[in-house]
C-alpha cells in the first residue's frame, strides 16, 4: 500500500465521519444541517455531494482516527490535521465548528475538504481550504466536476461558478452540468479538464467588480485552451446562489437563456458603457476585443469573430483586420 492509496483512504474515512456528525449528532443536526437547510439544500444534494460537519472541538477527527488506527503523518498529510507550533509532538484539527464540502476528483474519490464557517463574524477566513498534498493539486481540481460530467456530456456545455453554494444550489434546480473552481482563479490545467467533455463553456460569476474582472481574466484564458466562451452577467450583489434562490428555477433557467452573450458582445458592452460617445475610449475598447480575438487558435473563428467586431462596432472591417495585425505583431 502507498503513500497516496492511505491518504485516499484517510480522506474517505474523514468525509465519513463528517457526515455520520452532520446527520447523527445533537450538534451536527441543530448548527450543521440546520444551516443547510437554512440555505436551501434539501437532503438529495447535502446526500448527493456528500456534506457534513466538524464538531467545535479541538481534536474530535483526531481522536477518532487515533481510535481507528490511522497513522498521524497522513492526518497530517493530507492537512486534517496542524502540528502545533508550541508542541511539535501535538496536534489540532484542522476543521472546527463548520460545514464541510468534500472535494471529489473525477472519479468520485474524496482528496480534500473545502469548510465554511457558521459564525456570523469569525475572525478567520470564511472558507477554509484543505492545503495542497500528493493526491489534491487545487490547480488541477474542479468542484463538481464529478457529479456535473454526464450532465455536461448530454448538455454539451459547463457552467462554470465561482462557489460551492453556487455548484450546489444549480444542482438542486436542476442545472447539473455545473462545476467552481472555488478558491483559485481559473487555471490552465482546470481548462483542459474541462475541454476533455465540452468545448462550451458559459461564465456565471458573482455580479460584483471581482466577479467581473475574475470574468473578463477567465475568458482570455478559455479562448485560448480552445473553447467556446459565454457570459452572463447576475445583478450586483447577486452570485447565480442567491439570484436563484430568489427567483426560483425556472425564472432562472430563463434568466440565463436571455441574458447568456458570447464573449465579445460581453466585452463590448462592458466597454462600451463609458466608451459610447467617446471615440478614444471606442478604440481602447475595440482594442480590448481585440486582444482577446487574438488568443483564439483556431484561424477560421478568428476571422469569425472580427468580422463579428466589426458590425457590432461598425467599423470597417479591413481596418480592423489592419489593426488587429500590427497588435498581434506588437505582442510577438
Ligand atoms: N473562497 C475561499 N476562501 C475564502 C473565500 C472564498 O476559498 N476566504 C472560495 C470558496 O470556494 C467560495 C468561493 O471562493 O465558495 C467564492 O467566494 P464567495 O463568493 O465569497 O463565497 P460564496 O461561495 O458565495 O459563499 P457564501 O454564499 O456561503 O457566502
Ligand atoms: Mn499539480
Ligand atoms: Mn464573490
Ligand atoms: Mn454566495
Ligand atoms: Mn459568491
Amino acid at each position: 500500500q502507498n503513500e497516496k492509496d492511505s491518504q485516499f483512504i484517510v480522506s474517505n474515512w474523514a468525509k465519513d465521519h463528517y457526515q455520520k456528525l452532520l446527520h447523527e449528532t445533537e450538534e451536527g443536526e441543530s448548527i450543521g444541517l440546520s444551516y443547510l437547510m437554512q440555505r436551501g439544500l434539501n437532503q438529495t444534494t447535502i446526500k448527493t455531494f456528500e456534506l457534513g460537519y466538524s464538531l467545535d472541538q479541538w481534536d474530535d477527527l483526531l481522536k477518532a482516527a487515533q481510535k481507528q488506527g490511522f497513522e498521524a503523518k497522513y492526518l497530517e498529510k493530507t492537512g486534517l490535521t496542524i502540528v502545533r507550533e508550541d508542541d511539535p509532538n501535538r496536534r489540532y484539527d484542522r476543521f472546527r465548528g463548520r460545514v464541510m464540502f468534500p472535494i471529489h476528483n473525477v472519479s468520485g474519490r474524496v482528496i480534500g475538504f473545502g469548510a465554511r464557517t457558521l459564525k456570523a463574524n469569525d475572525k478567520t477566513a470564511k472558507y477554509l481550504n484543505s492545503p495542497e498534498s500528493d493526491i489534491y493539486h487545487k490547480s488541477d481540481v474542479l468542484y463538481g466536476l464529478f457529479q456535473a460530467r454526464q450532465a455536461i456530456r448530454t448538455e454539451e456545455v459547463c457552467y462554470l461558478v465561482e462557489g460551492y453554494l453556487d455548484v450546489l444550489s444549480l444542482h438542486q434546480g436542476g442545472i447539473k452540468n455545473v462545476v467552481a473552481s472555488s478558491g483559485t482563479s481559473l487555471t490552465e490545467s482546470q481548462i483542459r479538464l474541462i475541454g476533455r467533455y465540452t468545448d462550451n463553456v458559459t461564465v456565471l460569476y458573482d455580479g460584483d467588480a471581482a466577479g467581473i474582472r475574475a470574468s473578463l481574466r477567465g475568458i482570455d484564458m478559455l479562448l485560448e485552451g480552445a473553447l467556446n466562451v459565454r457570459v452572463v452577467l447576475f445583478p450586483d450583489g447577486d452570485d447565480p446562489d442567491s439570484y436563484i434562490r430568489k427567483v426560483g428555477d425556472q425564472r432562472f433557467k430563463e434568466y440565463l437563456e436571455k441574458n447568456s452573450q458570447d464573449f465579445i458582445s460581453f466585452k463590448t458592452r462592458l466597454v462600451s458603457q463609458e466608451a459610447a460617445h467617446d471615440p478614444v475610449k471606442k478604440a481602447e475598447a475595440i482594442r480590448e476585443v481585440l486582444q482577446s480575438i487574438a488568443k483564439v487558435p483556431d484561424p477560421i473563428k478568428r476571422q469569425v469573430f472580427l468580422q463579428q467586431t466589426s458590425t457590432t462596432f461598425g467599423i470597417d472591417e479591413q481596418v480592423l483586420i489592419t489593426e488587429y495585425n500590427k497588435l498581434v505583431k506588437k505582442d510577438s
